[in-house]
């Protein structure tokens, strides 16, 4: 058994049983014919206005942030989401005592106890990998599986790993465990100039938090610009780091000794904000989306109305969709500010049922088009060439059973059943829940009809009103996530 150096062996074997206890929170434990489904009738119009949540991916990043700190720190806006729990029986895990009312979430990291990330939570959600910059910058020593591959990708951590050894850090992989710590100079890592091969937001992310507590200057050149990494340097000068040029593609930060106390509200989720804006192109319906900060949604709202919606700032905040006939259009996406990966599943049930052709170029993750197929089961026409989409628009799509592939392939489903004629029944909620917050409450409460069901609960749930949340909603999402 290797155990790596300053890490106790009852430790190690303390964690490895967090480890198999952790394990029964997988929503795969779930029996298959046990997990739920989302039945949508498609066709109906929606109106009225939905309310964003706080965005996953800042969320996720700046709950690794509160690592670094060893006062308690607020959390606001914090959406309500299986990765968030995730994220929070990480946490707990490492030691840190959470109170979580509503989407406020307060956290105490004073006491660390661990060094080392539990395997099978890490193992379930690639952004946990993230704690490795905080926890060794704070506590010299960090252990923390490999996320491994994932449904859209291999997603390796070489660029974190690269940036934590030019900060001076050693860095070992082995059985499946990265092991980093920081010997000498009072264990600090030392700030150094790093250029990232690919603009990572994880790896980006990662070196900003680990640079926050290092000695001197680190300056990260080819930094992503995710309006998520401007958020998380935010959260960070609020705790009293140094840092400048976040949001761009040069980020520097001066290593301070410590970080203090705040109250941090996490930004609107651009990706969920996108979502909706197609829900309204895609069932020919006008709706109000806020709080927004439309600047982040800009490579989305150019693409929409190049395909014939309108999209009106009603407000700095607010956003109203106009929809118009839909035209096809291409698209590629890219790091930001290009055009989001997040939303190409989303684009591309919007135009299966545009006019003309279309071509959609996947270039961040080289397996993120799966639900082409499923796509095509419900009537839409498309057909793949390595990273490429060939979309040829169809008059309509007709409901089916589908099977939901990842999370934003979940998305594009329910909006695809939004659209079609008839009725879709998606599966693979357990990705839905990953990163949408009540997905189908806020689409009901626009006037779409749809409703979860778990199968032993099907015969009661056929008695409620369709698109009325019911108590079969709850069962079925506090099945899926037992801290929520
Ligand atoms: N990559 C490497 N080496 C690394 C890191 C990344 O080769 O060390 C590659 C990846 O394999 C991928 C590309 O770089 O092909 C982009 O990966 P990046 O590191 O930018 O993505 P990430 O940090 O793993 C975050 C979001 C993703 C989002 C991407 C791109 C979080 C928690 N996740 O992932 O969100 O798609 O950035 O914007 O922030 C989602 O929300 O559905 C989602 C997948």
């Amino acid at each position: 058994m290797y155990v790596p150096k300053n890490i106790k062996i009852s430790q190690y074997l303390e964690d490895k049983a967090i480890n198999s206890l952790h394990s029964s929170n997988h929503p795969l434990s779930q029996p298959e014919d046990e997990q739920p489904i989302l039945q949508i009738w498609g066709r109906a119009s929606l109106e009225g206005e939905v309310r964003i949540s706080g965005a996953k991916n800042s969320a996720l990043a700046i709950m690794a942030g509160v690592l670094l700190c060893s006062d308690e720190c607020r959390l606001q806006n914090v959406p309500i989401l299986v990765d968030v729990t995730r994220m929070e029986q990480i946490l707990e895990a490492l030691g840190v005592k959470l109170n979580r009312q509503g989407n406020i979430l307060d956290v105490d990291a004073s006491n660390i106890g661990k060094s080392q990330a539990p395997y099978d939570l890490v193992s379930q959600m690639r952004a946990s990998f993230f704690v490795i910059g905080p926890l060794l910058t704070r506590l010299g020593v960090a252990s923390v599986p490999l996320p491994g591959g994932c449904a859209i990708g291999a997603r390796p951590v070489d660029l974190h790993v690269r940036g934590l050894q030019a900060m001076g850090a050693d860095v070992c992989i082995e059985h499946g465990m990265v092991h980093a710590c920081v010997r000498g100079r009072r264990s600090r890592l030392q700030g150094a100039k790093i250029y990232l091969d690919y603009p990572s937001v994880g790896a980006t992310e990662t070196l900003m938090m680990a640079a926050t507590l290092a000695e001197g200057e680190t300056i990260i050149e080819n930094a992503a610009q995710e309006p998520e990494v401007e958020d998380l340097a935010n959260f960070c000068r609020a705790m009293g780091a140094q840092i400048s040029g976040a949001g761009t593609n040069t980020i520097l930060i001066s290593g301070v000794d410590r970080l203090h106390e705040t109250d941090y509200s996490i930004i609107p989720d651009r990706i969920e904000a996108g979502t909706f804006l197609v829900a309204g192109a895609i069932t020919d319906s006008e709706i109000s989306l806020y709080p927004v900060i439309p600047e982040h949604l800009a490579p989305v709202i150019a693409k929409l109305q190049e395909i014939g919606t309108q999209i009106v700032t009603d407000a700095p905040n607010r956003l109203r969709v106009v929809p118009g006939a839909l035209r096809a259009t291409d698209i590629e996406t890219l790091p930001y500010p290009g055009f989001p990966t997040d939303m190409q599943a989303q684009f591309m049930a919007l135009l299966a049922i545009a006019e003309g052709n279309s071509v959609i170029s996947e270039t961040v993750f080289e397996n993120r088009l799966r639900h082409v197929a499923e796509l095509n089961r419900m009537g839409a026409d498309i057909r793949v060439k390595g990273n490429h989409a060939i979309v040829k628009g169809v008059p309509r799509l007709l409901g089916a059973p589908v099977m939901a592939t990842d999370l934003r392939a979940s998305a594009a489903l329910v909006l695809a059943g939004l659209a079609a004629e008839g009725k879709t029944i998606v599966q693979g909620l357990h990705h839905l829940d990953r990163g949408y917050d009540n997905l189908e409450g806020k689409l009901s409460q626009l006037g779409a009809k749809l409703r979860r069901v778990t199968p032993q609960t099907q015969t009661s749930a056929k008695s409620s009103p369709i698109g009325q949340p019911n108590s079969q909603l709850s069962v079925c999402t506090s099945q899926l996530s037992p801290h929520q």
